[in-house]
């Protein structure tokens, strides 16, 4: 869907106008894919707004930048600070808020040296990532997630995308909302990007950070809300074909939030509606989310800005 733009861009310590946050094509993110970024969404509450899990978004953000030897100038507190700054500024909420660490205009060659670091943090308007009646309609795809020590899985770079794009592209030209990722040992690792969960028998499945996933925020969170609701909750490499028969399957993800997902290479899941466990997860999220219900495990960062739009549940 079209960006809907806001009047500021954070760019390095200040907020610059939106049509301002551009880059020369020489630069070296655009060559080598050089950047780390975040996704972190903005929730309309009852009274003003919140960021949702605002300082582990930014830790992960430092995460990344330190595996690919990135040194961020910013401190975890002023990267926080300086969303809440935008999002205020801005005055847009809920809103999808994107932070990103990248080479700039240096050095042309591969090595990143001579490149300097620019950080940018940008908000605006994003609905709802996977949209339809009970739940998305998705494919295990032909292309498999990076192998380890190839592209690392835990950094959430922009070079990671490329095969997202690769998996998502094949699922919508087949007809599907969504591809599902195998390692490259053919087990489960999770969505163009969003992690999966599997509900079997009444325990609830997911695989763990080795089989090639990223350290999904949602992931924590929903792992958290499950073992909270009493739910035996495993991390456990699984394989493809527990996907078919399972009773509940459900991506999470900052933009696809807790997505039921009715039909897995058209093979319909349970009977094909959100089944109660990713019912009753999801009710939780989203109430926290939008101050709903008591914000248990402290994932809320107030920001100064009245929701325009209430957010549905
Ligand atoms: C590949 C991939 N996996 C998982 C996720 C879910 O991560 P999070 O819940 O932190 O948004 C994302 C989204 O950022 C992603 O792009």
């Amino acid at each position: 869907m079209p960006i809907q733009t806001t009047p500021n861009i954070w760019h390095n310590g200040s907020l610059i106008p939106w049509e301002k946050a551009t880059l020369h094509v020489m630069s070296h993110v655009i060559h080598y894919g050089s950047s780390v970024f975040e996704g972190v969404r903005c929730y309309g509450q009852p009274h003003g707004s919140a960021v949702f899990r605002l300082p582990e978004h930014m830790q992960r953000l430092l995460d990344s930048a330190k595996i690919y030897r990135m040194e961020v100038p910013y401190t975890l507190d002023e990267l926080c600070a300086a969303v809440v700054d935008v999002v205020e500024a801005n005055e847009v909420a809920p809103c999808y808020i994107r932070p990103i660490v990248l080479r700039g205009y240096g050095e042309i060659g591969v090595s990143p040296k001579g490149s300097p670091i620019e950080v940018y943090i940008a908000n605006f308007p994003w609905g709802k990532y996977l949209t339809g009646h009970n739940g998305a309609d998705v494919c295990v795809s032909s292309w498999n997630r990076m192998a380890p020590n190839t592209l690392p899985a835990l950094a959430k770079s922009g070079a990671n995308y490329m095969n997202s794009q690769l998996i998502h592209m094949e699922a919508d030209l087949n007809g599907y909302q969504e591809g599902i990722g195998l390692d490259v040992n053919g087990l489960v690792s999770e969505g163009s990007g969003e992690n999966i969960f599997v509900v079997r028998n009444g325990v609830l499945y997911t695989p763990p950070l080795s089989n090639s996933a990223l350290s999904g925020i949602t992931r924590d969170s929903v792992l958290t809300i499950a073992r909270h609701l009493g739910h035996t909750v495993v991390e456990q490499a699984l394989p493809r074909e527990l996907l078919y028969i399972a009773d509940e399957v459900f991506f999470t993800g900052t933009a696809a939030e807790v997505s039921p997902i009715r039909s897995i290479d058209r093979i319909v899941i349970g009977d094909g509606k959100p089944g109660e466990i990713t019912r009753g997860i999801a009710d939780e999220f989203f109430g926290i989310a939008n101050g709903l219900k008591p914000d248990r495990f402290g994932w809320l960062t107030p920001v100064k800005v009245d929701a325009a739009v209430p957010v549905p549940a």
